[in-house]
Order: structure tokens, then C-alpha cells, then sequence
């Protein structure tokens, strides 16, 4: 079952006297129970896509379902809904969901309070999951930064969502609070089966996930998947994955639209020669692109 499908996804930012195309059709089809992660240069329209994911930010034009639910089409009051209901969300900086002078355990609460559905023993068990059982009746501003991200993935979690987007989850703990963070949602992905989508710089990180997607080329965010073929094997190993860089773990794919269309990395184009034009053969089980051959009385 799907769980989010974009198609030809834009995303324009109209300011004063320019427009920032942030994302130009963009696809992306995520299945449900997949623990995945987006890469890709600063700038490239990362945080624009998990916004629009999670209803923070509305799609310009394309198609954008999560859910079921069409993020294009929904009425502002479907999307209070959608966002209470369907979406959890944890940032790098966990100041925009947090309240310093409650305690952990009040601010679990807080959203289920504001849904009207409290559920104080599931508040308990979330913070017993993401290892603060002994913190809970603490105030937020007596955790460190990395207990209160943990706090902040609880929350994300209160209202029983179906999918978590983190934003740079990890962007600003140590290591062993990032290890620690990435068992967290790999044991709720497992446990809960929640989808979820993960946005970050850190290739290593991206090594535990099931799937990477790299969003390239800023403007022409065109989708090129990387998925992990070693992890069922390496997590018998290690519980988690191989360490180590991306392009020992995953392999390259891209991706090929309902049209037939793909996007070769301008590098391969580049180092066979390919401008304008290629020629392509298909032999049996392969297809081969290659630099076109030069037609009679063209320049070489
Ligand atoms: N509210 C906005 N108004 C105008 N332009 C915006 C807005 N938000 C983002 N942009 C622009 O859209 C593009 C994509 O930005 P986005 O924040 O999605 O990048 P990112 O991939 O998350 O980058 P980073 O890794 O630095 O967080 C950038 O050119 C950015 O300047
Ligand atoms: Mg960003």
C-alpha cells in the first residue's frame, strides 16, 4: 500500500519581485511501513517537501497524496485534521514543539489534550520507549539537548500518527545521541509500522534506512533512489545496518516515470559525450545509450 505519491510536484516561493522554483516536478512514492531518507544539497527543497508532506506548506501545483488524502484539493479545516491525525513532525530544533517549563511527560500530553484525547499511561509508554522512563517528571529546560529531541520524537508520536517526517533529526546531537535517535525510529517503525521519512546530511545516517532519495540539481529536484540491498543481512549482524558510506551500502537506481522517462546523472552524460542528442539500442536485456554518431558531413 502506498503511503505517499508525488507526482510532477512544484512548489513556487512568490516573493516581492522573484519566484524561487523550489520544487519542479518532483516524484516520489513512498510505501507504507518504509523507513526511508531524503538527501540532498542545501538548498535542493528538502524542507519544502516534507512541509508540503506535512501540511505545513501548500503545494503550488502537481499531484500529492499521503494517506489517501489529496494535499492539492484538501480544505483548510480536512487539514487540520490531516495534520492532528495522519503526520508527526520532529525538527533539528525542537523549539517549536516543545514548552520549557512543563515537564516531559506534560508535554507528551499537550497535543493529546488538544485533540481531546489524553491517554496519559500511552504518554508514559512513549517516553519509556525512547529510553527517558526516569525523566518524565522532569521540566523540559532540566533535559539536555539530545533528552529533549527524544521528548520532541514522543510528541511526534502522541496522536498515534501513520507517518513521522524529521527534519534533520539528528543535525544537531552527538553521535551516540544520533545512534540512539536512529534505533528509536527504527524500533517504531518496526513496532508501530509508521512510515517514516527522514531528511539529512549525514551519509552515515542514511546507511540505516531501508531506502535513500536523493533530491538533485536544486531547481530540477528529480528523484534518484538508492536502496540498501545489504541491510536485511547486515542487521542480523548488527541490529542496524552497515556503518560506512552510502556507496558501499546502496545501490544506484533511477527512477523511470508512467511515460518512460528518466534522468541520466549529468556526469554519465558528461563522460560519454552526450549533449543534445544520444542513441539508444536495446540489446535483448540491456539498454545502451551512448553519444550519437556523427551524421554524413557533420563536424565532428
Ligand atoms: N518561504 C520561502 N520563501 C521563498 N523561498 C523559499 C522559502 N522556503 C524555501 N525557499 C527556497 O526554496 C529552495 C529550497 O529550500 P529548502 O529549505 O527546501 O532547501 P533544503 O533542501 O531544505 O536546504 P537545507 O539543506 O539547507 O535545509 C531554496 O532556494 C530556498 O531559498
Ligand atoms: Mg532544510
Amino acid at each position: 500500500m502506498t503511503m505517499i505519491h508525488c507526482e510532477g510536484l512544484v512548489k513556487i516561493f512568490k516573493t516581492e519581485d522573484i519566484e524561487v522554483v523550489a520544487l519542479q516536478g518532483l516524484n516520489l512514492t513512498v510505501e507504507q511501513g518504509e523507513m526511508m531518507a531524503i538527501i540532498g544539497n542545501s538548498g535542493s527543497g528538502k524542507s519544502t517537501l516534507l512541509n508540503i508532506l506535512g501540511g505545513l506548506d501548500r503545494p503550488s501545483a502537481g499531484q500529492v497524496s499521503v494517506g489517501g488524502w489529496d494535499l492539492l484539493k484538501i480544505q483548510d479545516d480536512q487539514l487540520v485534521e490531516y495534520k492532528r491525525n495522519t503526520v508527526g513532525f520532529v525538527w533539528q530544533n525542537n523549539a517549536r514543539n516543545l514548552l520549557p517549563y512543563l515537564t516531559a511527560l506534560e508535554n507528551v500530553e499537550m497535543p493529546m489534550l488538544l485533540s481531546g484525547k489524553l491517554d496519559r499511561d500511552y504518554a508514559k509508554q512513549l517516553l519509556e520507549w525512547v529510553g527517558l522512563k526516569h525523566r518524565m517528571h522532569n521540566k523540559l529546560h532540566q533535559l539536555s539537548g539530545g533528552e529533549q529531541q527524544r521528548v520532541a520524537i514522543a510528541i511526534s508520536l502522541s496522536n498515534r500518527p501513520k507517518m513521522l517526517l524529521a527534519d534533520e533529526p539528528t543535525g544537531s546531537v552527538d553521535t551516540a545521541t544520533s545512534d540512539q535517535i536512529m534505533r528509536i525510529f527504527r524500533d517504531v517503525n518496526k513496532e508501530l509500522g509508521i512510515t517514516i521519512v527522514i531528511v539529512t546530511h549525514d551519509l552515515e545516517l542514511a546507511g540505516k534506512v531501508d531506502r535513500v532519495v536523493a533530491i538533485r540539481d536544486g531547481l530540477t529536484s528529480t528523484e534518484f533512489i538508492k536502496r540498501n540491498p545489504n541491510l536485511d543481512q547486515a542487521e542480523g549482524e548488527s541490529g542496524f545496518g552497515q556503518q560506512g558510506g552510502l556507496q558501499e551500502v546502496h545501490e544506484a537506481f533511477v527512477v523511470v516515470d508512467r511515460v518512460g522517462r528518466l534522468q541520466v546523472p549529468k556526469e554519465y552524460l558528461e563522460a560519454v559525450g552526450i549533449g543534445g542528442r544520444a542513441s539508444m539500442e536495446f540489446d535483448g536485456d540491456k539498454i545502451v545509450i551512448t553519444a550519437p554518431k556523427p551524421l554524413e558531413g557533420e563536424n565532428k
